[in-house]
């Protein structure tokens, strides 16, 4: 073979295909319910989009982008992320003036030239959440809400939210201040990239894996201090509220984002199966956005999730549900005559909308439930020719290999009903 795929691209087949499958079917259903409309925005966009957005300094900019010249000499990169594209399209189809607040959800691959390594690739896919004008803090609770419904329904336990509040853009100016004069008299204690950020972006230096900057940065000024009180009121009436909903969290004071925009309330989901990479997703309120774009001065929060993290935590009780597809049927036969009826039966309930299925290389039993544990059908229907001169067949539940013996017509017309009532 010629061509492999490219580092920290992946194919996504099989069992890992129905997992995507089955977390955006519970992405879908739990943002409709919380009043989140679908948005499809394009996967490229102009690079300075996402250098205003996210920030001239941060490594998703300065490192991480895909970007290139295209035909008409515009510089555009590949989405690094969905926040930046959203709000372009919030303000070019006019959201902001049709409609006070705006919910929108999407979903897809998403591209940051990062090292791989476990949960980190470089074709990625986020699911994410946005509600832009609103300056409410039980906007942010909303939002923080949908996100551990959604952990839930997609069948993921064991992890834990942990919060901040980075204040506003002019209230980090002052922090920044005080922690340059903090690390300066350490600047050759540092590790080479935390001597960069010192210069370009000191705060993320809060952020840094290595030891000895980590050690530094326990000990470093809070940003806490450098807050207003308008800016601890909001963050105080999130926490409150979040306790009225009823959702764990942990205060963590250091939490700062790869991401500029944010401001106020920040906040990341973390799992421990995940190892280093362990944010199985963030967010925060970003109520500077819209307006560096050109919008009006409207508040906003939202976050992402990466879907190739939730699919490696999802718990063992749910990857078993996994391994059946529960209204899925598989029919195996034996002998001519069944074949015939097998396709007619195939054919009948594929009309009438039932998951079924068919081995028609006509080889031996053991060899067409092979077929049938393949497909995954929790049900298999065994036609043979004696079963059939007494109208039955037997029902075989591939869950725990118990079997029934069923009369043919009343079964089949059992299925029907039941594809009727789930469809009505
Ligand atoms: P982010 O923290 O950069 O935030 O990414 C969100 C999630 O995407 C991460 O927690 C992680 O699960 C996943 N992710 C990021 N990079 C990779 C990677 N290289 N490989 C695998 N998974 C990855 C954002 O992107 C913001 N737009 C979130 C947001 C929405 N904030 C407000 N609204």
């Amino acid at each position: 073979m010629p061509f492999g795929r490219l580092r920290g691209f992946q194919d996504i087949t099989g069992l890992s295909a129905a997992r995507f499958t089955a977390i955006e079917a519970a992405a879908r259903e739990v943002f409709g319910l919380f009043g989140f409309e679908e948005i499809r925005i394009p996967l490229l966009e102009e690079k300075a989009l996402f250098t205003r957005a996210l920030g001239e300094e941060t490594d998703v900019v300065q490192k991480e982008m895909y970007e290139f010249e295209d035909r008409s000499k515009t510089r555009v990169a590949l989405r690094p992320e969905g926040t930046a594209g959203v709000v372009r399209a919030y303000l070019e189809n006019s959201f902001d003036k049709n409609q006070g607040l705006s919910k929108f959800y999407y979903m897809g691959p998403m591209f940051r030239s990062e090292r791989p390594q476990a949960g980190r690739l470089r074709q990625f896919h986020q699911i994410g959440a946005e509600a832009l004008g609103t300056d409410s803090p039980y906007a942010d609770v909303e939002t923080i809400q949908c996100l551990v419904l959604f952990l839930k329904r997609a069948g993921i336990s064991g992890y834990e939210v942990k919060l901040n509040n980075l204040g506003t853009f002019e209230e980090r100016a002052g922090f920044r201040e005080a922690l340059r004069a903090y690390f300066k008299p350490h600047l050759g204690k540092l590790c080479g990239d935390c001597r960069n950020r010192f210069e370009k972006n000191v705060i993320r230096l809060l952020d840094c894996k290595n030891e000895t900057c980590r050690e530094l940065a326990r000990k470093a000024p809070l940003l806490a201090s450098h807050l207003t009180e308008e800016s601890e009121r909001h963050f105080n009436e999130v926490c409150e509220a979040l306790k009225v909903a009823g959702i764990k969290y942990r205060l963590d004071p250091t939490m700062v984002r790869g991401l500029d925009y944010y401001t106020k309330t920040v906040f990341e989901v973390s799992h421990p199966k995940l190892g280093a990479q362990d944010a199985l997703g963030a967010g925060g309120r970003y109520d500077r956005l819209v307006e560096s774009f050109g919008g009006p001065n409207v508040g906003a929060v939202g976050f992402a999730v990466g879907v190739e993290r939730l699919a490696m935590c999802v718990t063992e009780e749910a990857a078993a549900e996994e391994k059946f597809l529960e209204d899925a049927y598989f029919i195996v036969t034996l002998g001519e005559r069944a074949f015939k009826e097998g396709f007619k039966i195939l054919s009948e309930l594929r009309n009438h909308g039932v998951k079924v299925s068919m081995d028609f290389s006509g080889k031996s039993l053991k060899s067409q439930m092979r077929g049938a544990d393949k497909s995954k059908s929790r049900y298999v229907l065994i036609l043979g020719d004696n079963e059939l001169e007494n109208g039955t067949c037997t029902v075989k539940d591939m869950r725990d290999g118990t079997q029934q013996l069923r009369l043919l017509d009343g079964y089949l017309a059992s299925l029907v009903a039941q594809q009727r009532n789930k469809t009505c």
